[in-house]
């Protein structure tokens, strides 16, 4: 007897999409650890003595039941300061987050309208909203403008506009600017998912959003699993809609909290963002001789995408310079779109500019 699970499978393999896990093994061309803190010594040790101080070891409920403890409060407080927001929400993961915002936020007559290229997780929420939704064109403020405009004229209630600060598989950055004066204009909310942005970005790191702080139609999603090397995600915002997804969340409201040591891990590696500029430069500086190294390569970013085109064509290259020990990975359909598949190149504290030398003669060979 056939299993229709293992014929599914067949039929991925088949179309070069089938996916297995493999451990980081290599040089590190392909983590989100942008700033090294994964293995930072001080968030070790600091971690190290909460767990010796007895710090509970998992939070033991929901935040709205007795899963709420000193150390997410603290984090929120510090992290609505440090964003200048008027108040931050610790939710699990980044995906958890996105779910809440754009599940929770948003009724029936309202629109959403995201960039096509926005990540699978605000997809996600978006498409299980009880919104509308389109999307525009990649970066195109313009597309952007004209479908908030029907929007409007169409009688959407609330309109949020969903973009990503630096986009996660391109590497490019969003006309922020432009998109804020519109959803400004408009009378609509911008919400931006900062995941690679925070920690990198923007003043002392605080996101490429962080310059219109304080704004009551700003929402940004700050994901702690990528440059702070932890995991969770902070979301920005004004003190009545954190109080409405504490009420709504569906997310947030029926899963366990994150673990105190993580909120404690986080708000450490915050500090580390916020006392230590010279990773940043220090990883700007790698991301300047990346882009000359790889010249014909878009964006201005960590995230550096070599396009491949074919799926299968991206996993053999890939796989070729696995096997030459440089941790670099495939990203093909559907979470790019068809014949862009690439290898993402991401910058991080973890090579220095003669590895990313090294990659550039391997790839070229
Ligand atoms: C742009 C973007 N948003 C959200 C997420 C989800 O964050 P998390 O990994 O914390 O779930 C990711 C990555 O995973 C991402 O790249």
């Amino acid at each position: 007897m056939t299993n229709p699970f293992q014929d599914k499978l067949t039929a991925l393999s088949v179309l070069n999409k089938r996916r297995a896990l493999i451990s980081a093994n290599g040089i590190d061309f392909s983590s989100n650890d942008y700033l090294g803190l994964a293995q930072h010594a001080g968030l070790r040790q600091n971690l190290i003595e909460h767990l010796q101080s007895g710090i509970a070891l998992g939070a033991g409920g929901s935040r709205l039941l007795r899963g709420n403890h000193p150390q997410h409060e603290s984090l929120e407080r510090f992290a609505a300061e440090f964003f200048g927001a008027e108040a931050a929400l610790f939710m699990s993961t980044g995906y958890l987050a996105n779910l809440a915002v754009f599940t929770a936020l948003t009724a029936r007559g309202d629109k959403i309208i995201f960039d096509e290229y926005v990540h699978a997780s605000a997809k996600e929420g978006i498409h299980a909203s009880p919104a509308k939704f389109s999307k525009f064109t990649h970066n195109n403020a313009g597309a952007c403008e004209d479908a908030v405009k029907r929007a409007r004229d169409r009688g959407a209630k609330n309109i949020w506009i969903a973009v990503e600060s630096v986009y996660s598989m391109d590497g490019d950055i969003a006309p922020l600017a432009e998109l804020m004066d519109i959803a400004n204009r408009y009378d609509a909310y911008l919400i931006v998912d900062e995941a690679h942005a925070t920690g990198v970005y923007g003043p002392s790191g605080r996101g490429l959003s962080a310059v219109f702080e304080g704004a009551e139609n700003l929402i940004a999603v700050h994901t702690c699993g990528k440059a702070l090397g932890q995991a969770g995600a902070l979301v920005t915002l004004s003190q009545v809609l954190k109080e409405y997804l504490i009420n709504t969340a569906r997310s947030f409201i029926y899963t366990t909290a994150p673990t105190p040591l993580m909120a404690v891990a986080v708000e450490a590696a915050l500090k580390v963002v916020r006392d230590e500029p010279k990773r940043r430069a220090d990883l700007l500086d790698l991301v300047a001789h990346a882009h000359t190294v790889f010249k014909n390569v878009a964006g201005q970013t960590q995230i550096l995408p070599l396009l491949i085109g074919d799926d299968g064509a991206a996993f053999d290259q890939a796989k070729r310079l696995q096997d030459q020990g440089f941790d670099i990975r495939a990203i093909r359909t559907p979470t790019v779109p068809k014949n862009t598949a690439r290898l993402r190149l991401s910058i991080t504290l973890n090579v220095t500019k003669s590895d990313i030398d090294d990659l550039a003669k391997a790839l070229a060979s």
